[in-house]
């Protein structure tokens, strides 16, 4: 019992994911373990097409399972999610755990006004009347910066625009203030001063509830500002892992030194055209046995065609083959001595 109190909230070890496809069966995820601890922020960053969501949609049991394989174990407040029958999944997912996905339409039923969706989220879990919670409803999508809630409340999804689904998805994930929330690029189509809010109101589910947050999002400000750890995955791998400081201030993975380059500074003199890492990241299709970075990576040699190893500095870990003293020479041309043309 006393390894369970101190178990993390969410235990994710070596999960992998392939599709059944025309072409046969393509792995889009391989042996991707993490864990993230009440409480805290969780970044993933990475590539478009690099397998954030479809890491975050399988461990919540949201793939097609026709097409999709899943191997690995996901322990969440000690049940094992992958095992779990449907009906006890979706209540976990209802209550638990919310999801804001990248699509909003994973979320919403088309048939139904999106306030009854979320009163009827609410009434699945709290004895309250429909009239209370109808109330509740329209009081969460204003504070979700939702013009006219209590008209709002009747429309049905198709009548609101993106944006507006978005911000209606967001709300319900935060009826049910869950312990962990699963957050898939929740503000990109959000304007920004909307992003600001909606940032601000997941900040104050995990300091009021002690929610936990994984947070997918392209914004590496968004990560720096509000994640506690952050992940990068590449290739439908997690080539880094480590606190937000460690990952920003001593990157370990070639892929992150491109990353970290390619943020804009935010003081000085502005580039003219923001470095980028030349090529293209490979398609599951082409999955590589070995690293998947290293067609696009300039210290890459012969090894690099192995499974790329895992380097250690504490808790800090990198899926690369350099290590001590060649690595910080190489990160150092590639971060501090380097103008990227
Ligand atoms: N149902 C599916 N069948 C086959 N391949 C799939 C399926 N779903 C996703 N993929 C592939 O898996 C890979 C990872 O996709 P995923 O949606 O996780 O990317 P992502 O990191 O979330 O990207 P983005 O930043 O664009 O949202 C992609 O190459 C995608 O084409
Ligand atoms: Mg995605």
């Amino acid at each position: 019992m006393e390894k369970a109190a101190n178990a993390p909230l969410l235990d994710v070890q070596g999960l992998s994911v392939s599709f059944a496809t025309d072409r046969g069966r393509v792995k889009a995820i391989d042996d991707v373990s993490f864990r993230v601890e009440k409480g805290e922020i969780l970044s993933i960053v990475g590539e478009s097409g690099s397998g954030k969501s479809v890491t975050l949609l399988s461990l919540l049991g949201l793939n097609d399972p026709k097409t999709t394989f899943v191997e690995g174990s996901v322990a969440f407040q000690g049940k094992r999610l992958l095992e779990l029958p449907d009906r006890a999944l979706r209540r976990l997912r209802g209550k638990e755990i919310g999801l804001i996905s990248q699509d909003p339409m994973t979320a919403l039923t088309p048939v139904y006004t999106i306030g009854w969706q979320i009163a009827e989220q609410i009434r699945t879990h709290e004895n309250v009347s429909k009239k209370a919670a109808r109330l509740r409803a329209a009081e969460l999508l204003a504070s979700v910066g939702l013009p006219n809630p209590n008209e709002a409340v009747d429309r049905y999804p198709h009548q609101l625009s993106g944006g507006m689904r978005q911000r209606a998805v967001i709300a319900m994930a935060l009826s049910c203030s869950p312990s962990l929330l699963v957050a898939d690029e929740p503000t990109t189509a959000l304007d920004v001063t909307v992003q600001a809010q909606v940032l601000d109101l997941l900040l104050k589910l995990r300091d009021e509830f002690g929610s936990a947050i994984i947070l997918i999002t392209h914004d590496m400000g968004v990560v720096a500002e509000v994640a506690d750890r952050v992940h990068v995955m590449y290739a439908g791998r997690m080539v880094e892992k480590g606190t937000t400081a460690e990952v920003f201030d001593r990157p370990m993975h070639p892929y992150s030194w491109g990353l970290m380059a390619s943020i804009p500074p935010l003081y000085g003199e502005k580039q003219s055209r923001l470095p980028s890492i030349p090529g293209m990241p490979p398609t599951p299709q082409q999955a590589p046995t070995g690293c998947g970075f290293a067609p696009r990576c300039r210290f890459a040699r012969p090894e690099c065609e192995a499974r790329p190893p895992t380097r250690r500095d504490g808790d800090h870990t990198a899926l690369c083959v350099l290590d001590g003293a060649e690595r910080e020479t190489a990160r150092r041309m590639v971060l501090e001595h380097e103008v990227v043309a």
